[in-house]
């Protein structure tokens, strides 16, 4: 079964190099068993066996979330009021939501994820990440993780997130490495540090990382939030997927991550949820440095599902264009999960968003409109705006 969706405004096509960005007008898109078989100018499209007029709305590739911690319970609202009123972010607010994780009942964690997945789909995601990191004892980040995998193949451990309160240091790395590791492995494709201030220092992460590859699992980090420990150089060293955050970032850093395999995963809602200051996203991209942007939806820094609000604010604080922040929203974040996915090239799973909108530059243009009419994974829809 064959669908030309026809009546499309301006497609915009993603291209494999950062920034790249095609846009067809008067476009059409065929899908075929839940692949792209045809995405481009409507005078070429081939004949499907059904047919959709989209009305003039325009298509982008299903976004991309790279970063996203979606088990946990509870929230942290006051957390978030005491920041506007000048108390700065801190690592150790993650362990009020430890708490809550803690308690609660596999049924209420899946439950609330699945929550915040429907709310994915409405902003247009169609792949994401699922991090642990809010249990910090081998039983609550072992049913963190198989709920994770149960909801995403894209599954993170985070167990190095912050010592648990109660904990000596080095008894809780000792855990991360061994037991709590050796418990998660299975439902685990990826390791992560929280290698910051307040939370892990570089000889840590180093050791964790390690214990992580030597498991199977592939390293990627939360680096540079708070404050540069120096730990860019050994990111790129140990082929780190992504380094995400990266707000504070030297000079050297950024040499070092030019030309690199690792991706900056840039987190626009966590600087505007902590009152931070936002990395040169422009300075980056000029420096040759491949870009995604990323939710990091979780209840203490940034508890958005919008990757539109993520956009908006990646345009405008960051200093990207509107084709930077949506290649970096699709293409950037599959780059940085190191899979398919953020672009409709023939073959590709028809994973795609149309827009009430005659271009994708409206993302930014009109930020906190709900402009999703509608989102697609593998052709099928999974939301449709009423
Ligand atoms: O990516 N920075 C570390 N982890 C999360 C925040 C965790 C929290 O505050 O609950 C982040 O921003
Ligand atoms: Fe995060």
């Amino acid at each position: 079964m064959s669908t030309l969706y026809k009546g499309i405004s301006s497609l915009a096509l993603t291209g494999e190099k950062f920034g790249d960005v095609l846009v067809v007008e008067s476009a059409a898109l065929a899908v075929a068993d839940g692949k792209v078989l045809y995405a481009g100018p409507a005078s070429k499209a081939p004949a499907c066996d059904q047919e959709i007029d989209l009305g003039g709305k325009s298509v982008i590739p299903g976004f991309v979330d790279s970063h996203a911690h979606l088990i946990f319970a509870g929230e942290r609202s006051e957390e978030f009021s005491s920041r506007i009123t000048g108390k700065p972010y801190a690592a150790g607010g993650i362990r009020t939501t430890v708490r809550a994780t803690r308690a609660a009942s596999d049924e209420e964690l899946k439950a609330n994820a699945e929550k915040l997945i429907a709310e994915f789909y409405a902003s247009g995601i169609t792949q994401f990440e699922i991090k642990g990191g809010y249990g910090l004892d081998v039983e609550t980040e072992l049913r963190s993780m198989k709920i994770a995998a149960e909801l995403t193949p894209h599954t993170t451990f985070l167990g190095a997130h912050v010592v648990p309160e109660g904990v000596e240091r080095a008894d809780y790395i000792k855990t991360v490495t061994g037991e709590m590791l050796q418990a998660v492995r299975p439902y685990a494709k990826w390791i992560d540090v929280f290698c910051d201030q307040g939370a892990f220092s570089v000889e840590e992460t180093k050791q964790i990382l390690e214990a992580g590859i030597a498991a199977g699992l592939k390293p990627r980090l939360h680096a540079n939030q708070i404050a540069n420990l120096g730990v860019i150089p050994l990111a790129v060293e140990m082929d780190c997927a992504s380094v995400d955050h990266a707000t504070h970032l030297s000079a050297e850093d950024i040499a070092v991550l030019s030309g690199s395999n690792t991706v900056v995963t840039l987190l626009p809602g966590a600087e505007f949820s902590t009152k931070s200051p936002y990395p040169d996203g422009r300075r980056l991209a000029s420096a040759g440095i491949t870009l995604a942007i990323a939710t990091d939806c979780n209840p203490g820094s940034s508890y958005t599902t919008s990757m539109p609000f993520c956009i908006a604010v990646a345009v405008r604080e960051m200093g990207l264009s509107p084709e930077q922040a949506l290649w970096a929203a699709t293409r950037g974040g599959a780059k940085a999960l190191r899979t398919e996915g953020g672009s409709l090239e023939v073959g590709a799973s028809a994973d795609f968003v149309v827009l009430d909108a005659p271009s994708h530059m409206f993302l930014s243009y009109r930020p906190g409109v709900q402009l999703v009419s509608q989102t697609y994974i593998a052709g099928r829809r999974v939301f449709e705006r009423q």
